[in-house]
């Protein structure tokens, strides 16, 4: 059977990696958290005090590119791919709200952006691959097979996200989750370089009122319809 490109793409906590990583699993295909890389180059700029509250050191950031590495590994206890910087493993690390708050300044800077993207399309040359992000429809893999663009309202979004960071033993509001989600959309929606944007031909699916079995149903079948048709 020919395999395809699947993207998912969409705002901040749309659900789209807990979907991507189940339909990834279901079709036996890789599964690549893009939103992981961005904030795995925002956990360094923030550890080597590139990035703060009160400054923000571009330059020597992108002069450290080179330096910064950035992989996936299978976590044989959990089944899923761990996010690595430099063989540190920072999976945890890079989920807090603090990489929240700091995350959409450093993605929106180009030679980051290249950087990533380069690499993205390295590990989607062979196609079977789910890939979730902002830009993945429009920029990693605009010959995508399929596109899907999430949404969700900024309310039910920061509700999910606020449950996720209690249960894991955040101390943090709700107020200030919902604050880091619509800065986000605002800043990942209107930076120069790949602005998210739904595609053309991606199909939309607002999720404020679905569980997560109806989209992975749905989304299973618009994936295997696709792959049926190669
Ligand atoms: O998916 P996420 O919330 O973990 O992504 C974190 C940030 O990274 C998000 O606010 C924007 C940025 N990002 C991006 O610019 N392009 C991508 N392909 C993925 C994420």
């Amino acid at each position: 059977m020919q395999k395809i490109t699947i993207a998912i793409d969409g705002f901040s906590s749309t659900g789209k990696s807990t979907i991507a990583k189940q339909l990834a699993k279901h079709l036996g295909y890789i599964y690549v958290d893009t939103g992981a890389m961005y904030r795995a180059v925002t956990y360094y700029a923030m550890k080597y005090d590139f990035i703060n509250a009160t400054h923000f050191d571009v330059v020597g950031l992108v002069s450290k590119l080179h330096d910064i590495v950035v992989y996936f590994k299978l976590n044989q206890e959990t089944g899923s791919a761990d996010v690595y910087l430099n063989g540190e493993n920072i999976e945890q690390a890079i989920r807090t709200l603090e990489v929240s708050n700091f995350v959409s300044q450093v993605a929106a800077i180009p030679e980051v952006r290249y950087q990533l993207v380069k690499q993205q399309q390295k590990m989607g040359a062979k196609k079977g691959i789910v890939m979730d992000g902002r830009d993945i429809g429009t920029v990693v893999f605009p010959e995508a097979e399929l596109k899907i663009f999430m949404t969700a309202s900024a309310e039910t979004r920061a509700t999910r996200r606020f449950n996720e960071l209690i249960n894991k033993g955040e101390v943090v509001t709700y107020t200030d989750v919902l604050h880091n989600i619509e800065e986000r959309d605002f800043l990942d929606s209107n930076r120069e370089d790949s602005p998210l944007r739904k595609a053309a031909d991606a199909i939309e699916i607002d999720n404020s009122n679905l569980t997560i079995a109806q989209q992975f149903q749905e989304i299973v079948k618009l994936a295997e319809a696709e792959i049926k048709a190669r």
